[in-house]
């Protein structure tokens, strides 16, 4: 297949940064469709960490083209920012398309995020108040800088004719140069930001972002139009979530605490200590039938490396009844008991293994029970943060 989207599958941070910096090699566009610098993507090369919150993970790769689509919205100081940071790094860095049609996050919706976003739990970027004033059709885009006079903050006309100086960066129309690159037959690789559960219509409501993370957003995101996707999902071996809102499989306690020191799960945006639990199969199936995917890709197997036991959450008990896919109502899920099932764990070093067959039986047994449950083949292991610490499995 010519064009494919990395979905994360659980409440973000899954490693989406570094699956899609990993995959730029078979692409030549790579195009962001949603979310704004909510997001934190993680791209580790040669014990150089970045962090990408607005730009494409693919940033890095000189010979890409980086889009980000109508369905981002964008704060112009971080945008500027994150550019300058890759200019005085000296990397030689993808060349950047931005849709003008992108909202603009202004100060006033931050002010009001920092007010107001503390029920749950939000990063404070401005994210949800933007996108409100988008769908009430009284948002600023990016096309509308180039009428000066109807724009007050000043500093965001800076960065603007900063960005249109800047020989890598294009301000267009995203969906006809997606149609180009498309009649060109040049492969698009699309990259999630936030994770299924995070989606204003599938999510944990209201404990969600304000975008479409789930792979519906990329359409209505970037003018795309309607292709088959390989449609890869991302997600973590453990389960995450920064944040407020429900999470069945939480650990509380000793355990918690030291999946979180051993994984470093802080946010990449905020800092913010990541909740840490057991992998949850109902997610993993409610992410497959929403987001169509074929294929998983499985990140930080070896944060569990050391554990005696690995437990999964197989279903969830409801009064007498079993539930196998993640319910939407709040109430239920503060009624419903994880099932779990208890695998061995392992204790050999596995962050320099280059291939499936090389993991210990334990892993691989741990591996072959998630594609049984999930009836997906899993095609990517992450064993480490580097770009290199990835086990391609199946293709
Ligand atoms: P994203 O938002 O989905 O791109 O994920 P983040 O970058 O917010 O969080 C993932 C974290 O895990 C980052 O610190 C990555 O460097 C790291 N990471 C990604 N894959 C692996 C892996 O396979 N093993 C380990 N140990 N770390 C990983
Ligand atoms: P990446 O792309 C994890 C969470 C916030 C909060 C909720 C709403 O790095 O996976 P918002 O600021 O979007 O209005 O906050 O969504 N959240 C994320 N959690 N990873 C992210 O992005 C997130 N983006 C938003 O913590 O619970
Ligand atoms: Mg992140």
């Amino acid at each position: 297949m010519n064009h494919a989207a990395v979905i994360g599958c659980q409440w973000g941070d899954e490693g989406k940064g570094k699956v899609v910096d990993f995959l730029s090699d078979n692409f030549e566009a790579v195009v962001r469709y949603g979310g704004g610098d909510n997001a934190g993507h993680t791209v580790v090369v040669n014990d150089r960490k970045y962090v990408f919150h607005l730009l494409p993970s693919a940033m890095l790769h000189s010979d890409k083209l980086c889009l980000i689509g109508n369905g981002v919205v964008i704060n112009l100081k971080i945008l500027w920012k994150e550019l300058e940071t890759l200019e005085k790094a000296g990397v030689a860095r993808a060349k950047l398309f931005l849709s003008e049609k992108c909202h603009l996050i202004l100060p006033r919706h931050i002010k009001e995020d920092k007010k107001k976003g503390g029920k749950i739990g939000t990063t404070c970027r401005g994210i949800g108040p933007t996108y409100t004033d988008a769908v009430a059709r009284r948002g600023v885009r990016l096309l509308d800088l180039e009428n000066k006079k109807s724009f007050r903050p000043q500093k965001y006309l800076e960065y603007y004719r900063w960005l249109k100086k800047n020989p890598l960066v294009r301000i267009g129309n995203c969906s006809v140069l997606l149609d180009e690159l498309q009649i060109q037959k040049k492969r698009i690789l699309f990259e999630g930001a936030q994770g299924t559960l995070l989606d204003i219509s599938h999510g944990t409501y209201p404990f969600v972002t304000s975008s479409h993370p789930t792979v519906g957003g990329i359409y209505i995101g970037t003018g795309f139009r309607p292709r088959k996707l390989e449609v890869m999902g991302v997600v973590k071996a453990y389960t995450t979530r920064v944040g407020k809102g429900p999470f069945p499989t939480e650990i509380k306690g000793k355990l918690g605490t030291y999946l979180r020191e051993k994984g470093g799960e802080y946010g990449a945006t905020t800092g913010r200590p990541r909740r840490c639990g057991w992998l949850d199969l109902p997610i993993l199936r409610y992410a497959k039938l929403i987001n169509g995917l074929d294929s998983l890709t499985i990140t930080k197997l070896d944060i569990l490396t050391g554990l005696d036991q690995i437990k999964v959450c197989t279903g969830y008990r409801l009064d007498s009844k079993v539930q196998r896919i993640f319910p939407a109502n709040l109430a239920v899920l503060r009624r419903i008991k994880p099932i779990y099932q208890s695998f061995p764990g392992w204790q050999e070093d596995i962050s320099q293994v280059k291939n499936f067959e090389q993991l210990p039986k334990e892993a691989k047994k741990y591996l072959k029970a998630i594609e049984k449950e999930t009836q997906l083949k899993i095609k990517l292991i992450g064993v480490g943060p580097e770009r290199r610490q990835m086990i391609r499995w199946q293709s």
